[in-house]
């Protein structure tokens, strides 16, 4: 069956390859072929990616507004959940929380033994979010040298342990989020890909570089063919989608399921709108006027509000300020004026100020 779809699917590429130019026939490929989690079905599948002190609560309804299809949390550390004290300030806990306007969301964990991967699921899973992300990527030492995060792609018989147990916790979708492998040398991605399969993952994520790479270098997109070719589960396809050229250059040129964006919605939140927008109709939007930007700033401090304690609210906002004025004249000088400010009202007002200013103008 599987063969069967892989086969349909390289005849309809070749079919729109042949007969659209290749500005017309993305759009077409995207929509044929929609993501489908689990219950979860978008099309195309445009993804906010987790992100650590960025991807919290407000700015997620900001992206999900914007076009983001499926939202993630920061990921989570599932020993965190277990011990964190219920007498203090619970911010494990705290980044399980969402708004139903999120949905569909995916909340992420991170851990390296299956016993605290399976509690934490349970744990998770009580919140009723829309599916469970288990996080196989992180780079950063003191996760993937202790075994979790991009860890796991040095000990796969463990991230097995670990998916089993997940998926036993939960009746969610489970999906997980990786990279190609360890390092150059040891890229086992296609075969990680087929254990996820067997043991019952509804969808993929590929980092396509190495933990070795971290950020850094080009990621190898050619990897997700071949991932393609072996797996009948969603692949989505991440690292370095920026605008609605790469991401419709993603889709065409990869046969992914998906694209998640994760540091380009931090510059650039109105990335979503403008990659749905140029999928459904081949056009591009227009850069966000300053109206929109102050509008799209002061709707994200109103979610802050809403959800933080005031003087965190404000300091949430502040790694935000640059992609909302970036590239306009007067941006870096207004991002530390707005950065440095501790009082509400003040900032509401400027903001408001803003709206109607005639000295900060694109560049
Ligand atoms: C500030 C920051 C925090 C991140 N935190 C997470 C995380 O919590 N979980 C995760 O799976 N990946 C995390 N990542 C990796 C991103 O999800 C994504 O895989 C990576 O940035 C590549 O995508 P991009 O080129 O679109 O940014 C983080 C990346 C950044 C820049």
């Amino acid at each position: 069956m599987a063969i069967l779809l892989d086969a349909q699917y390289v005849l309809v590429r070749f079919f729109f390859t042949v007969l659209f130019p290749r500005s017309d026939r993305w759009n077409l490929l995207a929509l044929e072929h929609p993501l489908i989690i689990g219950p979860i079905q978008v099309s195309p599948g445009v993804l906010l990616a987790p992100m650590e002190d960025v991807s919290d609560l407000p700015f997620r309804r900001i992206c999900r507004e914007l076009g983001a299809d499926i939202v993630y949390t920061e990921f989570v550390n599932a020993e965190g959940l277990l011990r964190e004290d219920p007498t203090g300030p619970r911010r494990t806990f705290h980044k399980l929380d969402f708004h139903e306007a999120e949905r569909p969301l995916g909340m992420q964990i991170y851990g390296a033994s299956e016993l605290s991967m399976e509690e934490a699921t349970r744990i998770a899973s009580s919140r009723d979010p829309d599916l469970i992300d288990i996080n196989c990527g992180c780079w950063v030492s003191n996760v993937a040298l202790r075994g979790a995060g991009a860890g796991l792609l040095r000990d796969l018989p463990q991230m097995r342990q670990v998916v089993r147990r997940v998926r036993s916790a939960t009746d969610l979708p489970v999906t997980v989020k990786t990279r190609l492998g360890w390092d150059a040398e040891t890229i086992q991605i296609v075969d990680v890909a087929r254990m996820l399969q067997d043991e019952g993952v509804s969808a993929l994520t590929v980092h396509c570089r190495t933990r070795a790479q971290g950020h850094k270098g080009t990621p190898d997109y050619s990897w997700i063919e071949r991932i393609k070719a072996k797996v009948s589960i969603p692949v989505i396809l991440n690292g370095d989608i920026t605008d609605a050229a790469t991401a419709a250059a993603a889709f065409t040129d990869t046969g992914c399921d998906g694209v998640m964006i994760g540091r380009e919605a931090i510059r650039h939140p109105w990335v979503f709108s403008e990659v749905q927008h140029f999928l459904a109709t081949g056009e591009h939007l227009p850069e966000p006027t300053l109206k929109q930007r102050v509008a799209l700033c002061q709707r994200h401090l109103k979610y802050a509000l809403e959800y933080y304690p005031e003087r965190y609210g404000l300091i949430s906002l502040r790694r935000h300020f640059a992609g909302y004025f970036r590239g306009m004249r007067g941006a870096a000088a207004l991002r530390q004026e707005l950065g440095q400010e501790k009082d509400v009202a003040t900032l509401q007002q400027r903001l408001e100020q803003l709206a109607t200013a005639s000295d900060l103008v694109a560049v």
